[in-house]
């Protein structure tokens, strides 16, 4: 008999964004004249820009001839693009990260739901509320958990995120093995400053525990002294793993690339309490289940470190910014508080009522999409998320029908 994953049946019903979608479906089987407009997932709208489009044009042409044909390539991607990502996001920024400690990849969802695969099942997983769900429901799936009551998983450890402490988790008042981190955050959008990170750094490393930091929207950073990556905290790259995106500066969440960083200084421990490599393991894990992305694709991210594609790739999140500030602006007249938005495409909103029906209020008298924050964790509760990914015009579209009709 096939038995099903037990673990599975702890799950909420369905993943957050995909729960969002059914009732847009229905709304809209309901309502065939309305024009919805999506401010919930943070999906991008806006075309890749050309450096990126040209580079993936020539190198599709070239799996078209015999001498510049390419089957698989190396799978942890192309030296070409590890050497330009080293060069580009992590040696201005003084960290040591080399292109060997550079893992190409098909996604940052994809890596942050894997990565936890190559750590015991007895560890101890701590998770800010609110929190992007993909980290708690890769935990739960691999057992790491108990069932859901009142909100929690028994077993993880959450680290409330709230108006009280500026979204910023303080450290946990009991031992953890394994901390996920987001900055700027998704879904609050706040960032974390240098001496919080520090604080994350010397606690991974007093109590031999790992951070999974999530940078998948650090391009949208506008101010130098926020930390760009973790690995610039001194120590950070023996206690640290960092995610990366092309999804949300280069226009690439249906193209799919990103970059997951592993130091060889990193390490967990064997049950004799003895080092091993983390990079070994997701070397060894990735050679058994992943076959690398496309040659195209990579060039195509390559060249958003080229020159022009680097003013393209600061075009295209100052656009998003832009629209952020007309969000924010729109909901502050409303007289609601807000955060992120400044350095992230989110921005978070407390609308001191049930989140769920700001949701379907939205939907239904402004045909506007958001996300009910209680989905990301029970501190989520009572807050709405708005995306700044979408056109302009329909930015300007939504926050219009949402001032007349919140
Ligand atoms: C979000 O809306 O939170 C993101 O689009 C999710 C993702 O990047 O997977």
């Amino acid at each position: 008999m096939i038995r099903a994953n037990k673990h599975f049946k702890k799950l909420q019903s369905s993943y957050l964004f995909y729960n969002i979608g059914l009732r847009v479906k229905a709304f809209q089987q309901d309502n065939p004249a309305a024009n919805v407009i999506r401010l919930g997932i943070g999906d991008v709208t806006e075309p890749i820009p050309t450096a990126c489009i040209e580079a993936f044009h020539g190198a599709v042409d070239d799996q078209g001839v015999r001498a510049t044909f390419r089957g698989y390539g190396p799978n942890e991607g192309y030296p070409f693009l590890r050497k330009v990502i080293a060069e580009n996001d992590f040696r201005p920024r003084n960290t040591g990260i080399q292109a060997d400690e550079i893992f190409i990849s098909d996604g940052s969802k994809c890596d942050c739901g894997n990565f936890q695969e190559l750590f015991s099942p007895g560890t101890i997983v701590a998770i800010t509320d609110p929190v992007y769900p993909v980290y708690v429901d890769t935990n739960v799936m691999a057992g790491r958990t108990g069932s859901f009551n009142d909100g929690c998983y028994d077993g993880l450890v959450y680290l409330p995120c709230t108006p009280q402490n500026q979204f910023k988790p303080a450290l946990p008042d009991q031992q953890v093995d394994l901390i996920y981190l987001c900055s700027p955050n998704n879904p609050t959008g706040a960032v974390m400053d240098k001496t919080c990170l520090e604080q994350w750094v010397s606690y991974a490393k007093e109590n031999r525990a790992l951070i999974l930091f999530d940078a998948a929207y650090v391009d949208f950073i506008r101010d130098d002294s926020i930390p760009h990556s973790i690995f610039e905290i001194e120590g950070a790259e023996e206690v640290a793993v960092e995610f990366r995106s092309f999804s949300k500066m280069a226009g690439f969440t249906g193209v799919r690339c990103a970059y997951t960083i592993v130091p060889k200084a990193c390490m967990a421990y064997d049950e004799n309490g003895e080092p091993v490599s983390v990079r070994d393991l997701w070397t060894r894990r990735q050679t058994t289940k992943f076959n690398g992305v496309s040659y195209p694709v990579q060039r195509a991210a390559a060249a958003a470190f080229s020159d022009e594609g680097r003013l393209q790739v600061r075009a295209l999140t100052d656009y998003y910014l832009e629209n952020a500030k007309i969000i924010r602006a729109a909901i502050t007249e409303l007289g609601l508080e807000t955060t992120g938005g400044e350095h992230s495409p989110y921005i978070w909103i407390n609308a001191v009522e049930d989140d769920w029906a700001v949701f379907d209020r939205l939907l239904q008298r402004a045909s506007v999409v958001t996300t009910p924050g209680s989905g990301f964790g029970k501190n989520g509760a009572g807050f709405i998320r708005i995306s700044a990914f979408n056109s302009r015009e329909n930015v300007m579209e939504a926050m219009t029908r949402i001032k007349q009709n919140y």
